[in-house]
């Protein structure tokens, strides 16, 4: 994309600035976008400030060169004008001073940029702000897609920011030509060239219709992008078609010319099967990950008789303290047990987490216990909180042994996630492989997931259970359970699950993973092994993650 500012100081600030940046994340969370904003403030103010100096310096421009005009040129005239000695000194001062310092100097010299330049560079400094990067925008881009593959929506829709058919969440943004040919771009160079082909032709569309926005993109280069990906994709003919629309335009384009015999010859490869050589079409999505985002979109959930045996009820879970305020259950799942407790924190305390979380939170990464990397399978930052270090966490802390009636003596510190644009966590296992015993204090697998939702989220976000046929939406202050273990403290492989994207708006959780260490007669073993339960979803390959 080309960014049309013509003050050449400007392109090297921002180069400068790219340089200097470290590598930022700002697509997996939304609290970072948050930092994005002020930064934007700062710029808006700053060259608004430039803008203005600049405009006036060319008022007086202008009104100097008005001066000048008033000069008569006609010969006739020239005589007696230069006959008064003051036309004639200020014409030689004119020249001689008042060009060079009111005109080229202030024209020519950028120091007042410079200067400019240097301060804005200062305050961003001490905003202690990160540069986005290009790997930033393309995380964006790939978290617009996932949503896009995910709940199946139309580009033309989402350009247009249009989440759902009913007018209920239709955000007041749109995307621009340039956005969605960026967009376009950005999906290409992700290898998903259906999708880019989409966007790139929605770009088109709206290029005609902004002929005056800004930053505006020109058809040709729209076009530039999208005859070589259909060629790709393998429509040849729309192609060959959009190339002689290049060719048309610029009769002498490199490109365009240098393409044109390649579709001649593959249209004609057409026309005679024999010739017509066929790529095989690469399977993008497997299936497990099929079943996953038709959970995620409310296609596959339980039938009636599946949650016929399920109940809401409350309990004080056998503790005294709850006697008068007893917990709300709602089970999802008898076996494997999920269920969900509501009303477990309040606003106040939800909100506390989601504050102390901003700025806090870092990249998560996947992997077992000890060797983790970051990756995309788990687009979302996290933080982990220790109990020990966080006395504010202590009723929290008291809460949470209540619900699930474990121990936390074997439990992990809490871990608080951030999710952003189209953020995720591909279907997964939350046991580990144990091997002997680890580094960390913590006994034995983990028994019990207690996932606590922080903030409603509009749209999108549920927990989903794909051989559950479960999705569990957000709800502010629940807490869902599950136990990720059969009895026999074998993995019940019937537990993966997955964080569907995010649709709209930004999702914060808590993860406690209690394990199996102490909790003995709180949880005793059964006397048969149930193990085969779950046997016939257990993957060939296992992996954990
Ligand atoms: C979107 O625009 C409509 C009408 O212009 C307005 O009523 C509504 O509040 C806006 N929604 C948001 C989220 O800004
Ligand atoms: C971590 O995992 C990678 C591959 O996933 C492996 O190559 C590496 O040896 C592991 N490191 C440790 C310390 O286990
Ligand atoms: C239960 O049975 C499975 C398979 O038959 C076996 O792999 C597992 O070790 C058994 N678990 C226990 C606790 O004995």
């Amino acid at each position: 994309m080309s960014v049309a500012i013509s003050m050449p100081g400007f392109v090297i600030f921002w180069v400068s600035l790219c340089l200097a940046s470290v590598r930022g994340d700002y697509y997996s969370a939304t609290s970072e976008l948050e930092a994005l904003v002020d930064v934007e403030v700062l710029l808006v103010q700053q060259i608004e400030l430039y803008l203005q100096k600049a405009e006036k310096q060319q008022e007086n421009i202008k009104r100097f060169l008005e001066n000048i005009e008033k000069v008569p040129d006609d010969l006739e005239y020239l005589e007696d004008y230069f006959g008064n000695p003051i036309n004639a000194f200020i014409t030689i001062k004119r020249l001689v001073h008042d060009w060079r310092y009111n005109v080229f100097e202030p024209v020519f010299d950028l120091g007042d940029f410079v200067a400019y330049k240097e301060n804005l560079a200062k305050r961003l400094e001490s905003a202690d702000f990160k540069n986005p990067t290009k790997d930033d925008l393309l995380g964006a881009t790939r978290g617009l897609w996932r949503l896009q593959e995910t709940y199946k929506l139309p580009t033309s829709q989402l350009a247009n920011g249009i989440l759902t058919p009913g007018d209920k969440n239709e955000l007041n943004v749109t995307l621009s030509a340039s956005d969605c040919y960026a967009i376009g771009c950005y999906l290409n160079e992700l290898q998903q060239h259906s999708y880019a082909v989409d966007w790139l032709l929605e770009a088109k569309a709206k290029s005609i219709r902004e002929a005056s926005a800004f930053p505006f993109v020109s058809e040709l280069s729209i076009l530039e992008q999208l005859a070589p990906t259909l060629n790709q994709m393998g429509n040849n003919k729309l192609a060959h078609r959009l190339n002689a629309e290049i060719l048309e335009k610029d009769p002498n384009h490199q490109m365009a010319l240098k393409d044109k015999p390649i579709y001649e010859t593959q249209l004609a490869w057409q026309r005679d099967p024999r010739l017509n050589v066929a790529a095989a079409k690469v399977d993008e999505s497997t299936k497990s990950e099929d079943l996953y985002q038709r959970v995620c979109r409310g296609e596959l959930r339980q039938s009636p008789r599946q949650q016929r045996k399920l109940r809401c009820f409350y309990s004080d879970r056998g503790v005294a303290f709850y006697r008068l305020g007893p917990f709300q259950i709602e089970q999802l799942n008898l076996d494997p047990y999920v269920a969900y407790f509501h009303n477990v924190m309040s606003d106040d305390e939800t909100d506390d987490l989601i504050e102390h979380g901003m700025g806090q939170v870092k990249r998560s990464t996947v992997g077992s216990l000890g060797n983790t990397t970051v990756s995309e399978i788990r687009t979302s930052q996290n933080t982990w909180l220790w109990y020990e270090q966080q006395p504010w966490l202590k009723n929290l802390k008291l809460r949470l042994e209540d619900n699930t009636g474990l121990g936390m003596e074997s439990a992990e510190p809490l871990q608080l996630v951030n999710y952003g644009i189209g953020g995720h966590y591909e279907p997964h296992y939350d046991f580990v492989k144990v091997e002997k015993e680890t580094t960390f204090g913590w006994k034995g697998n983990r028994l019990l997931t207690a996932l606590l939702y922080l903030n409603e989220v509009p749209l999108g976000g549920a927990t989903a259970f794909p051989y559950l046929k479960l999705a569990v939406p957000p709800v502010k202050g629940s807490l869902l359970v599950w136990y990720n273990l059969h009895r026999s403290l074998d993995p019940d492989f019937r537990t993966k699950h997955a964080g569907c994207p995010v649709l709209m708006g930004s999702k914060w959780v808590c993860n406690e993973w209690f394990h199996e260490g102490a909790q003995e007669f709180r949880r005793p073993c059964g006397l048969m092994n149930d193990s085969k339960k779950s046997i016939s979803f257990k993957p060939i390959d296992v992996v954990y993650k």
